[in-house]
């Protein structure tokens, strides 16, 4: 069963941790994440994007595909179904009507007051549905699936506030300084801003962009009030590497099966260590 992300990031606030939003590309990644957050008896949040929705034929394919896959792996740890950067009002309720169990409204190319306008309806349309519901301020700088930015702009702590207070949003995902995609160079995360918007918000933080950040930096960004961190490129590159050198060596009429069965595990390792990070 899915749940919403709300009492696994409020344990993860009250005992100071953080749990991994893995963005899935295929049906691979789904059994990959699952198995691995099962084997690890650690919650998780399957993080599907608008690139993903189209490659997986539509919310309501992926949601059947997720919902079957923990029955027949008998999955029995928390597992929220979550629509990551939906830019729109209306991205973000057909995820809610095809069954998700979490959304992100991600309203931080909007002005202040639109953006905490829709986070606010969205908030309270999930809310009567039990689903849960991020928010974004600030910019997230790199590429992720199209969506281009090139500046950092830390997100303002009042702004926040107000956001948070207004909407009773569950989650808040304040750009301070980390990047989708791979690094150019040290992440460099505003680690004062981040304990002070914490403490302001009190509501779970979080953390994008979570590939090419340093373990030290990691496990000091969840000291100072990150309780979700996204991760994607990481296993995108640890996957498509290993396809490489399988594809190499094998042969035409190998099994398809037999080529990315070592790709999955190397997901499988970047999660392990993930979810050891995050504690
Ligand atoms: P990375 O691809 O940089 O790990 O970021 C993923 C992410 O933040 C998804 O929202």
């Amino acid at each position: 069963m899915l749940v919403s992300m709300k009492d696994m990031l409020q344990h993860a606030l009250k005992n100071g941790y953080a749990v991994g939003q893995f963005n899935i590309n295929n049906l691979e990644w789904v059994g990959a994440v699952l198995s691995t957050a099962q084997q690890c008896r650690s919650p998780v949040i399957l993080g599907v994007s608008g690139g993903t929705v189209k490659h997986m034929l539509g919310l309501k394919c992926i949601h059947d595909i997720v919902v079957n896959a923990i029955d027949y792996l008998h999955i029995d740890i928390p597992v929220a179904l979550h629509l990551d950067h939906g830019t729109t009002q209306e991205a973000c309720e057909a995820a809610i009507a095809a069954g998700f169990s979490s959304i992100m409204f991600d309203g931080s190319h909007l002005p202040f007051r639109e953006n905490l306008t829709i986070t606010r309806h969205l908030v309270a349309l999930a809310h009567s549905k039990g689903i849960s519901v991020q928010a974004e301020l600030g910019t997230i700088a790199g590429s992720e699936d199209g969506i281009v930015n090139s500046e950092v702009i830390y997100a303002d702590p009042e702004e926040c506030y107000t956001l948070v207070t207004e909407t009773q949003v569950d989650c808040l995902a304040a750009a301070l300084g980390s990047t989708h995609g791979l690094y150019k160079g040290k992440a460099r995360l505003g680690f004062t801003e981040m304990k002070a918007i914490a403490e302001r918000v009190k509501v779970p933080l979080v953390l994008h962009g979570g590939t090419g950040v340093s373990d030290d930096d990691m496990r000091l960004a969840v000291t100072e009030g990150i309780n979700k961190v996204n991760v994607g490129t990481e296993m995108n590159v640890q996957w498509v590497d290993r396809c490489k050198s399988t594809f190499e060596k094998g042969k035409v009429n190998d099994s398809v099966r037999k080529f990315l069965i070592p790709a999955n595990q190397a997901v499988t390792a970047v999660l392990m260590e993930k979810m050891a990070l995050f504690k």
